[in-house]
């Protein structure tokens, strides 16, 4: 396994545990809402790459009907959607990351298509790794030569993963490419990824994890076990940005301090 050369040592990240997943999504809904608008008062165009996986369809839902509201109304039109990662099939295919937020959230929000960035699960995965880095270019600025997001949402598996970044392809986490492709170990089915230096040179990443089944990881990772540095998801500190971790009751269960927000 090749050492991931991103850096561990950023500033520590700040935790919210919620007793369940629906106060989670409610809260961290009304954040994103709320500090993507403050972003698009100031700003042209204002970027934000979201995780796929099940975790996040009650979130994309509730910030959906949240933003219908007068308190968190969002001028939908500056702000630009791309995906972490996505599998490798067609967009109306149950496993597609842009279909399950195309189904949650942005069906159901006013906003121009152009300001959806899908990346094309159909397409062949190394040339569309290219294209895609081409259209992030385009949008994102780029910051120490790394495309700089407004905001990330990451998720992770019960291995460690985060975006497609597997444990078994750390070296995805040191690459000096904005996408790669990428191997789902389970299925063996191709992804397409944003890399580690990627996701740690955005200004704002939350991780959102909830279930029993994650708890195990989420300790080691926050409460930096040494096995903590095989999971690729221990490695994404923003190198200058803010990171924050909203965990539901269950999968913050180890940790040491775990008062519920
Ligand atoms: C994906 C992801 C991935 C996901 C985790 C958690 O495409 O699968 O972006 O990194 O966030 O695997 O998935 P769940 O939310 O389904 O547990």
């Amino acid at each position: 396994m090749t050492a991931p050369t991103v850096s561990s040592d950023t500033m520590e990240p700040k935790i919210f545990i919620f007793n369940t997943v629906e106060e989670l999504a409610h809260q961290l809904a009304g954040e994103m809402l709320t500090s993507l608008g403050k972003l698009a008062d100031s700003q042209k165009i204002v970027s934000l790459a979201i995780s796929g996986g099940n975790t996040p369809t009650l979130l994309f839902r509730e910030i959906s009907e949240l933003s219908a509201m007068d308190r968190y109304r969002i001028d939908w039109s500056t702000i630009h959607f791309f995906w972490v990662d996505e599998r490798c099939v067609p967009p109306d295919h149950p496993e597609s990351n842009f279909g399950m937020a195309n189904k949650y959230l942005l069906q159901s929000i006013v906003i121009p298509a152009e300001n959806i960035h899908r990346i094309l699960g159909e397409s062949k995965p190394e040339a569309e790794a290219e294209r895609y880095t081409a259209e992030i270019r385009k949008y994102v600025p780029l910051q120490k030569g790394f495309p700089r997001f407004d905001r990330i949402l990451l998720g992770m598996g019960e291995d460690g993963h985060t975006a497609s970044v597997f444990p078994g392809q750390m070296e995805l986490l040191g690459s000096d490419k904005i996408c790669e492709t990428a191997i789902h170990p389970a299925s063996l089915l191709k992804r397409i990824t944003l890399t580690g230096k990627v996701l740690t040179n955005a200004q704002h990443i939350t991780f959102m994890v909830t279930g029993k089944s994650k708890r195990i990881r989420v300790k080691e990772i926050l409460e930096d076990a040494p096995v903590a540095k095989t999971y690729p998801a221990y490695f994404i500190r923003p190198v200058n940005g803010r990171s924050d971790w909203y965990l539901d009751r269950q999968a913050a269960e180890l940790l040491k301090d775990n008062p519920v927000s």
